[in-house]
This record gives C-alpha cells, sequence and structure tokens, in this order.
C-alpha cells in the first residue's frame, strides 16, 4: 500500500513535470490585431538569450503524415526549395530574400542563421501510424517512426536536421483549429534517442480555413465581415495549402532562431515565448495592422502573393521581425 502511494505521488509529479514541459512549445496561434506592431519598437523587448540558432546548413526532412494531395505537395515542396535559391533562380522580392531578414539573427559566437535549407528526405505515413487523433506529443513518436522505420527510413541527424511533420486535412490534432495552426519545439531523448529540433503544421483546408488559412478564407466566428476588398486569392489555387505556406514559413522562421527555445524570444515567461514571426501576424505588406493585411501584389489573374519562388511559383508569407529596423519586415516592403 505504501510502496504504491509512493508510486502514485512519483507519477503524478512526472505527469506534471511533462505538462510543463510540453506547455512549453512555441505556437502559431491565430491572427490577433493586438499581436500586430507594426512600427512600435518601443514595445518589444526581444531578447538573446544564449542558445544556439541553426546556423550550419539545415537538412529538412518532411513527414508527410496521413493522405496527401500529390499538387499540394509539389507546391509545398517548390516553397521549401524556393527559401534558399539563387537571384537567377527566382525573380525580386523572392522567398529567399525574405529569409535574409531571418539571417540577421546570429548566435554568442556571431554566427549567423544559415542562408541553405535543402529539402534532404521525405517519409510517407500513409498510413498514420499514430492515428487520427494525435497529441502534441505524438510528433515526437512520428519522428521516431519516420526515422526507424524498415522501409526507407529518414536519417536520425541531430547536428543539422530539422524535421517537419505535416498532417492531412483528415487528422486532428490536439489544440489544432482551437487554439495553434502549427508549432515547433524539439524532441527529447527518451522518445526519438536524441534532441532534435522539429515543427509541425496542419493542412486546414476543411477543419478551420478561417483560422489557419488566413487571409484566404475568413473566419466565420469573427463577428466582422471581410473587408471591403474581399478575401486574398490563394497564388497555388488552394487556400488550405497557400495558408498552410506562411505557417510553415512562420515556424521555420522561429524554429532557425529559437530551436531549443533559449534563444531569440520576447517577454518574460520563457514558457510562452513570443518569437520573431509572432510579433508580426497577419502582416504580408507595407501599411498593414488592424485587420489589414498590408500592400501586396496581383498575379494576371487577380490573386495575391508578396513574393517569388523557383518555377515561377509565387507565395504569400507572413513578415517577420527585423532586429536591424526593429519593426516588421518583408522584401515587399516599400520603404
Ligand atoms: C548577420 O547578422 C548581422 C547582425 O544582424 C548582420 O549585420 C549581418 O548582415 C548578417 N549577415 C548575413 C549574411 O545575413
Amino acid at each position: 500500500m505504501k510502496l504504491l502511494s509512493c508510486y502514485s505521488v512519483l507519477l503524478l509529479l512526472l505527469l506534471l513535470c511533462f505538462h510543463e514541459a510540453l506547455s512549453w512549445s512555441t505556437e502559431y496561434t491565430q491572427f490577433s490585431q493586438a499581436e500586430n506592431y507594426e512600427g512600435s519598437s518601443d514595445l518589444i523587448s526581444l531578447e538573446y538569450h544564449m542558445g544556439p540558432v541553426l546556423a550550419s546548413a539545415i537538412n529538412l526532412y518532411i513527414i508527410w503524415y496521413g493522405q496527401w494531395n500529390p499538387t499540394h505537395q509539389g507546391t509545398i515542396r517548390d516553397f521549401i526549395d524556393s527559401l534558399s535559391s539563387s537571384s537567377a533562380a527566382s525573380s525580386y522580392p523572392s522567398v529567399a530574400d525574405w529569409w535574409k531578414t531571418v539571417r540577421l539573427y546570429t548566435d554568442q559566437t556571431g554566427s549567423n542563421i544559415t542562408g541553405t535549407i535543402s529539402l534532404s528526405g521525405e517519409f510517407y505515413d500513409t498510413g498514420y501510424s499514430h492515428g487520427v487523433y494525435l497529441s502534441r506529443l505524438s510528433m515526437q513518436s512520428i519522428i521516431e517512426t519516420a526515422v526507424t522505420s524498415r522501409s526507407r527510413p529518414l536519417p536520425l541527424n541531430p547536428r543539422n536536421g530539422l524535421y517537419l511533420v505535416l498532417t492531412s486535412d483528415d487528422v486532428r490534432v490536439e489544440d489544432f483549429c482551437r487554439a495553434v495552426c502549427g508549432f515547433h519545439y524539439f524532441t527529447f531523448p527518451f522518445v526519438v534517442g536524441v534532441t532534435v529540433p522539429y515543427a509541425w503544421v496542419g493542412y486546414s483546408g476543411s477543419q478551420c480555413p478561417g483560422m489557419c488559412a488566413y487571409p484566404f478564407a475568413w473566419p466565420k466566428y469573427s463577428g466582422k465581415p471581410p473587408p471591403s476588398d474581399g478575401i486574398m486569392r490563394a497564388p497555388n489555387g488552394d487556400a488550405g495549402v497557400d495558408g498552410m505556406i506562411s505557417v510553415i514559413a512562420h515556424e521555420l522562421a522561429e524554429v532557425s532562431s529559437n530551436p531549443l527555445v533559449n534563444a531569440w524570444y520576447a517577454g518574460d515567461d520563457p514558457t510562452a515565448p513570443t518569437e520573431i514571426a509572432d510579433l508580426c501576424l497577419g502582416l504580408y505588406g507595407s501599411g498593414g495592422g488592424g485587420g489589414y493585411v498590408g500592400k501586396v501584389y496581383k498575379d494576371a489573374w487577380g490573386n495575391d502573393y508578396n513574393v517569388n519562388g523557383v518555377k515561377g511559383r509565387r507565395f504569400l508569407v507572413q513578415w517577420v521581425w527585423n532586429p536591424v529596423k526593429r519593426r516588421c519586415f518583408g522584401p515587399n516592403a516599400m520603404d
């Protein structure tokens, strides 16, 4: 009896610690006007907390969890390839130009975040190895499954690997659509064997486009009509995937500048850090704020975009905090 209760207390403590650790993740939450800070740099206390940034060339591994539309996969691959493409491959302003703002962040040795992100492997978890209801911690088990699979496993690369788990439309994820569209964190050695940064982003197409595919869909529950110039039109033909691209961009910017959640963030509470993309939610161009996305471009079909990518692709990605200019910034800025 005594032993048993001792165990229960221990278990409870462990669970508590665990819960603490889990709630420590950093997430893309829904667009909120209150979190736009364009031009108000006095309010921002973005600080460096001495931890590492992703300074060496990143090997990115995608885990496609669930059933994916090949067209959507192609759009996402092209976005990843655009991050470090040369100016010859994508015209200005490009996705790589957008990434240059992220590169302004350094670690304590003065090394900048890398400009090289290679798609180094893909794993297709078409059998939903961990079901269709996933907790936050499940993401780590999904990575573990991908790196230990008997058929074409991904390499386990703790030196310069970054794992991106993308879940299909039919997968429910804890807090997805309710509070988050994506998050990043790092793996625990007891789940995956090593500590390696990862991010998760869900396809929101039918589950909650108004929240996670903003600004290509309008939140029904906002209680406000869409802006007079209408909602944005998706440059790659699908609100779900085009919205997801901006969330992926957001998470990649943050995982690179705060991979172990001890580098670049604002706020006094490390369990709820405000990171370099959180500061600019909902901003895509000059003059944005208060529900207006800002000045962006339109292609010949009237679709909205702010950066160019490889193969003539166009994308709409949110801005990130520029630590030199001390404001939100993107390469399509007019000033
Ligand atoms: C590295 O970061 C510093 C500080 O923000 C910046 O001045 C420099 O231009 C950056 N280098 C690159 C290659 O982005």
